[in-house]
């Protein structure tokens, strides 16, 4: 955490509170955990060292959609290829499905990954990709065919499963993407950008497979930019900023409330001056029923007590929540991202 986090203002630092507070959900363990991570990278010399992840404490649990988020450079990608064994760590320790060996073939088979701008030689058909990676998996001829089967239906390639990855666009390419992630049928799906460059409708095909695979069971993690499908889907999220972890915690426990709308009987224009004065602001008033905005200084209760002493009635309450961009612009600002930009 930054200085410059602690001084910011009250919601801000409830969101951007030590990651290390998140209580454990009753009764599960998790199937991702990484205690003091830490990653650096060689630079051209000793004083050009470049930070991945800085004491990364992260928990995922089973059955869940973790959605992990950062801007440009701030170890989403870096932390998921440790967890891959991919890359090793410069410090802290790593525990995947209950077990310190992450390397351990059991616990490999039971990750499926979808790298970021997934790449498969274009030569191939996109069964065959399919064919190769189960092969790697160690899956037995007659169970991978069965389950190559199964994936291409999930994802919607039945009949493009022939053609050349060459001629696929790239929504199909990031379909055998996801393919290939579930072809050994994991408990951990790690996702680097999985809707990155699709169209709407593709977006929405995705991510009704992802929420059917954690109904499943599955565990979901997902590296996004996309902010509001994150939000639609995700059950917890972390944001880094620079390789730390800013805050981490499920979606209602970090969207704040932030701000109430109250719709009431028209109220007199006496009555929109006494609201005015203390801070709720009557807007569109149609068929004699008008909307109030009530500002996050103002709490519900408060709000209620100056309609009623000012005779206004009340017809219903609209909290408005939230949403993950405005957490996300607030955190990382409130980090110094706004100053500095990427690394
Ligand atoms: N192989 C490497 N050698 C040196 N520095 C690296 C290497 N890989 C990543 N970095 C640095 O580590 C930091 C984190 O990079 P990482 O790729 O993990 O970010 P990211 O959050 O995935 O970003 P993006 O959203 O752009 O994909 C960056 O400063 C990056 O320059
Ligand atoms: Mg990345």
């Amino acid at each position: 955490m930054t200085e410059t986090s602690t001084s910011a203002n009250a919601a801000s630092e409830q969101a951007a509170s030590s990651p290390a507070a998140e209580p454990a959900p009753p009764g599960k363990s998790p199937v991702i955990e990484t205690e003091g991570l830490t990653k650096i990278y060689e630079g051209a010399s000793k004083t050009q060292e470049v930070v991945g992840i800085r004491d990364l404490d992260l928990k995922v649990y089973p059955g869940e959609i973790f959605g992990y988020l950062g801007p440009n450079g701030s170890g989403k990608t870096t932390t998921i290829k440790l967890l891959l064994g991919l890359i090793f760590p410069t410090a802290g320790t790593m525990r995947l499905l209950g077990s310190e060996n992450i390397y351990s073939i059991d616990v490999r088979r039971n990750i499926g990954y979808l790298p970021e701008g997934a790449y498969y030689p274009d030569f191939l058909k996109g069964e065959e990709v399919l064919r190769f990676y189960g092969r790697l998996y160690g899956m037995g001829r007659r169970q991978l065919e069965t389950r190559i089967d199964e994936v291409l239906e999930v994802v919607g390639m039945g009949r493009a499963r022939k053609r050349l990855i060459r001629g696929y666009s790239k929504g199909m390419r990031q379909r055998i993407g996801l393919a290939q992630a579930m072809i050994s049928d994991p408990q951990i799906l790690i996702l680097d950008e999985p809707t990155t460059g699709l169209d709407p409708i593709a977006r929405k095909e995705i991510r009704d497979i992802l929420v059917q695979l954690r109904d499943q069971g599955k565990t979901l993690l997902i590296s996004s930019h996309e902010l509001l499908e994150v939000e639609l889907i995700s059950n917890r999220v972390g944001i880094l900023y620079e390789g730390e972890l800013q805050t981490i915690g499920t979606i209602e426990e970090l969207l704040s409330d932030r701000d109430i709308s109250l719709e009431v009987e028209a109220p007199t224009e006496q009555a929109v001056a006494q609201l005015k004065e203390s801070g709720i602001m009557t807007e569109d008033i149609v068929d004699g029923k008008a909307t109030l905005r009530v500002p996050p200084g103002v709490s519900m209760y408060e709000a209620l007590e100056h309609c009623r002493a000012n005779n206004v009635n009340l017809v219903s309450v609209h909290p408005r929540r939230e949403t993950l961009e405005e957490l996300f612009v607030r955190v990382v600002g409130a980090a110094g991202g706004e100053k500095e930009g990427v690394q």
